[in-house]
């Protein structure tokens, strides 16, 4: 695998997805093993959901935490981290939920799904919770339930957040994409973006998906081995 000069790139982007997790021992959404096939997200991840039985959905998100916390970031993280200090323009977008990447050393970290380490009471805004343990499930000030700060299915994206990851892409000349299946809207069309600015894109994935040849390289091996290679 030849290596990248990150100097000659003046704006790099990295967008992952649960594949680049998964190499640290948190398990994907889909295929094998994955989230999805052994919950329904009908039951958990949803407003539905949430409004039928919040504490359900809070216990499942807090077995989440807590296992995300008994997992630790690996070598791939950490070369994004390393790069973020030493080149002028680095922009991180990130599908995952679980904060490895700023466990990692990673300080701006566009989060596309919101964060497992936050909640959100409907009518007074976000509260931090980094404890593997819930501090309080519901408003110190209005006593409603508090919901994960995530975007589960069938909610919006938030459209600040969204844009800042656009702007981003569009005017980025390296374009890396991390272990995501690419099928979830709006991760489709983030490769096409990057190419109308002539990007060189690069999707690092052990396997093909859909998306794949939106791409000008695929590195068909694992997160962290093929960053380390990359940028080693
Ligand atoms: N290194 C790189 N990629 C990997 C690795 C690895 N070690 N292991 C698995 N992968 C790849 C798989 O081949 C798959 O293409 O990671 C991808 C994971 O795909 P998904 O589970 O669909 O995850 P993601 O694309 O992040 O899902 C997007 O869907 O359920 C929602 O909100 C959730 O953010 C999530 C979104």
């Amino acid at each position: 695998m030849k290596t990248i000069d990150p100097e000659q790139y003046e704006h790099i982007v990295f967008f992952t997805g649960a594949g680049m997790s998964a190499e640290s021992g948190v398990p994907t959404y889909r295929g094998h093993g994955g989230v999805w096939s052994q919950y329904r997200w009908e039951e958990y991840a949803c407003q539905d959901a949430f409004d039928g039985n919040p504490e359900k959905v809070l216990k499942f998100h807090e077995l989440r935490r807590a296992a995300v916390l008994a997992c630790k970031p690996h070598p791939g993280h950490k070369v994004i981290a390393k790069l973020e200090k030493k080149h002028p323009r680095v922009t991180l977008v990130t599908q995952n939920i679980d904060g490895m990447h700023q466990r990692a050393g990673s300080e701006n970290v566009i989060e596309l799904h919101g964060s497992l380490w936050r909640l959100r009471c409907p009518y007074d805004g976000i509260s931090e919770d980094i404890g593997e343990k819930y501090k309080s499930c519901k408003c110190d000030k209005c006593g409603s339930w508090l919901r994960p700060d995530i975007i589960w299915f069938g909610d919006m994206l938030n459209q600040g957040v969204m844009s800042e990851a656009i702007a981003a892409i569009r005017c980025c000349d390296l374009f890396v994409s991390i272990g995501t299946s690419g099928v979830v809207y709006p991760a489709a069309g983030f490769p096409r973006f990057a190419k109308e600015n002539n990007a060189r894109c690069i999707e690092i994935n052990p396997e093909a998906n859909e998306m794949s040849s939106l791409y000008d390289e695929a590195i068909r091996d694992t997160a962290g081995k093929a960053m380390s290679e990359l940028f080693g």
